[in-house]
């Protein structure tokens, strides 16, 4: 769970490389790496932290060179440290290689390669490849990396440069993503179009077992047999700024204040009028397809499964779909029964979760049609699947999924309400009040990110609790779940999502004074079942803080505190309600000094099961 990059061209290549990790950051920050081809020599330099450490190395010990590839570590195999963070180098010092996934048979290539005479300083899985490269090299880099391929079992994007090969570097996929940037007499390798966007918006999307072998300009693509693939270049959609903080503390923020627009430009082109029908392209279903559904199953993991949870809601309540949601973690373990006419939802911002593609490529071969909701265009899990609706969030950056989970709740909104409509699970006239309700959620998003002060005031006074309970029922037990995950990871404040009716039968023994309770008690099917809750939290001397619609008069005089959401459908009540708890989360972290981008232990993309 690593984030690669490399460079070729005129310009020194640990700037470019420096930049790039920066913004790949997210993928794990606990040692990063630079090597450069200078003179006919190599140069390394690694450090174990964050990159702030790196570029302090570096301006210590400046390299000087236009070839040269970078990495950004989140330890798998053996502890954060210099010698075993990235690039590798093979014995003689002249090959060097960045990784990221992980070589399932290393142990037993490690032994190999250990008893012909390479000598290992690293405890990784990934010195295995530049030994095996190094082995296979008489002068041709690109063969030398195939033949070594052929050997590797598991996931690895690799980038190779060479002391000999001044004027190139490969690049290679098997299961972990890579792009290929192309510019003008410069090209760039990356774990994600975001960190080469900067230079250019043209890039090659590599695919599973293929590489490219690249220079200044041309880049060669072939299959890991060397047989040329022909593939035209993804042009990135968005502006080369919009993986930049513009003017917020913190992405989080930035990407919170963003949902308004997000979630406008998920509705766009395909709910425009409540009147009428909703149009999803990419979702790849015929009517008949949708009418013929016996069941649909959700798998995600973290904030997606939460997402899926939600999904599982509306999927039953608008379309009467029989409908369930499993951690993808835990989905193979189950070895579940796929029933004919199966519909998979597989939610993931990233599109590369290794458990959520595992958990796909489950449901696939035991026959269950698949459909992604996904942000990152062109991942793999958008790639493998059958289907795919993009939530089209823009980057996310923040390690604390928020615009992705709103738009991701949105989006399947969209799905179920479509299903509803064709199957005519629900009225005609609710589902048109559905779609107007829908239509009015940017509005109402923008109208609580309006009322931030307010958040910042209740967070103001819980910061110092060292425990806290996020308590839901129904659509929004997810809700809490998801609450609950949000403060946790960001500001380390213990803190259990709850079913409210799950209260009595056990959680209710935390409660004193320095445990505040969030009790999400929107008017609806469980808002007297919330009430009775608050109540019996209060009789314990437990501060609370309720989350109501506006104009509610009941909670505050049950609540030490209220946050409070526009009124909508209950149904659509997870999206507007996720906002202010991603706020509270926000403002407590931030109170406390936390690193709230770049959470201890955590990285953006889990690309390890
Ligand atoms: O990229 P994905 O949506 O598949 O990621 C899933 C989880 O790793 C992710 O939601 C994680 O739980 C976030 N840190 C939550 O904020």
């Amino acid at each position: 769970m690593c984030g690669i990059v490399g460079y070729i061209g005129t310009r020194q290549a640990t700037e470019i490389c420096l930049a790039g990790l920066k913004r790949l950051e997210y993928r794990g920050y606990d040692s990063a790496g630079i090597a450069v081809v200078e003179d006919g020599e190599l140069e390394v330099v690694k450090v174990v932290g964050k990159l702030a450490a790196l570029s302090q190395a570096l301006d210590e010990t400046p390299l000087d060179g236009s070839l040269g590839i970078g990495h950004t570590r989140w330890a798998t195999h053996g502890k954060p440290s210099e010698t075993n963070s990235h690039p590798h180098v093979s014995n003689d010092g002249r090959i060097a290689l960045v990784h990221n996934g992980i070589i399932e048979n290393y142990a037993e290539l490690r032994d190999q390669l250990e008893d012909q005479g390479y000598e290992f300083v690293s405890e990784t899985d990934t010195e295995v490849i530049v030994h095996l490269v190094d082995k296979y090299y008489d002068g041709d880099l690109a063969a030398a990396f195939r033949r070594a391929a052929e050997e590797l079992e598991g996931a690895f994007a690799v980038g190779i440069i060479c002391a000999d090969h001044p004027d190139q570097m490969i690049a290679a996929r098997r299961f972990s993503p890579l792009v290929v940037g192309i510019g003008e007499g410069e090209n760039f390798i990356a774990s994600d179009m975001g960190a080469v966007r900067e230079w250019t918006d043209r890039v090659y999307v590599i695919d599973d077992d293929e590489m490219a072998v690249i220079s200044r300009d041309d880049i060669e693509l072939t299959d890991l047999k060397g047989e040329p693939v022909d593939r035209e270049p993804y042009v990135i959609p968005w502006p080369a700024d919009a993986a930049q903080k513009g003017g917020h503390k913190h992405f989080m923020h930035k990407e919170i204040h963003e949902q308004p627009r997000a979630m406008r430009e998920c509705l766009l082109g395909r709910l425009t009028d409540p009147e009428r029908a909703i149009t999803l392209e990419g979702l790849n279903m015929t009517d008949e397809e949708i009418r013929g559904l016996r069941k649909v199953v959700f798998t995600a993991c973290g904030t997606a499964y939460h997402a899926g949870l939600v999904g599982r809601f509306l999927m039953e309540k608008l379309a009467r779909i029989p409908a369930e949601c499993d951690l993808a973690a835990e989905l193979r373990a189950r070895d579940p029964v796929v029933l004919d006419h199966t519909l998979a939802i597989i939610v993931s911002q990233s599109g590369e979760t290794a458990d959520t593609l595992v958990a796909l490529r489950e449901l696939k071969e035991k026959g269950a049609k698949v459909v992604s909701v996904v942000n990152v265009v062109d991942s793999s899990i958008a790639r493998e699947s059958d289907g795919v609706v993009y939530i089209q969030a823009g980057p996310e950056i923040g390690v604390a999924s928020t615009k992705a989970y709103t738009l991701q709740i949105l989006t399947i909104a969209l799905i179920a309400a479509h299903f509803a409509d064709v199957r005519g699970g629900t009225g005609e006239h609710e589902l048109i009040e559905l779609r107007r309700a829908m239509l009015s959620l940017p509005e109402q998003a923008h109208e609580l990110i309006e009322r931030e002060d307010s958040v910042k005031s209740v967070a103001a006074k819980y910061y110092r609790c060292p425990n806290s309970l996020f308590l839901g029922r129904g659509v929004n037990l997810p809700s809490a779940l998801e609450g609950a995950l949000k403060l946790k990871e960001i500001s380390y404040i213990h803190a259990e999502g709850y079913s409210a009716g799950e209260m009595k039968h056990g959680p209710i023994a935390l409660v004193e004074p320095s445990l505040f309770t969030v009790a999400i008690a929107v008017k609806g099917d469980v808002y007297d079942k919330m009430i009775g809750n608050i109540q019996e939290i209060k009789a314990r001397s437990g501060p609370v803080i309720g989350v109501a619609f506006d104009g509610d008069t009941e909670i505050p005089r049950q609540a030490d505190d209220v946050l409070w959401v526009p009124e909508c459908p209950e149904l659509l009540t997870p999206i507007t309600v996720a906002i202010p708890l991603q706020l509270l989360a926000y403002h407590i972290a931030d109170m406390m000094d936390r690193e709230i981008d770049q959470p201890r232990n955590l990285a953006k993309t889990v690309t390890v099961e």
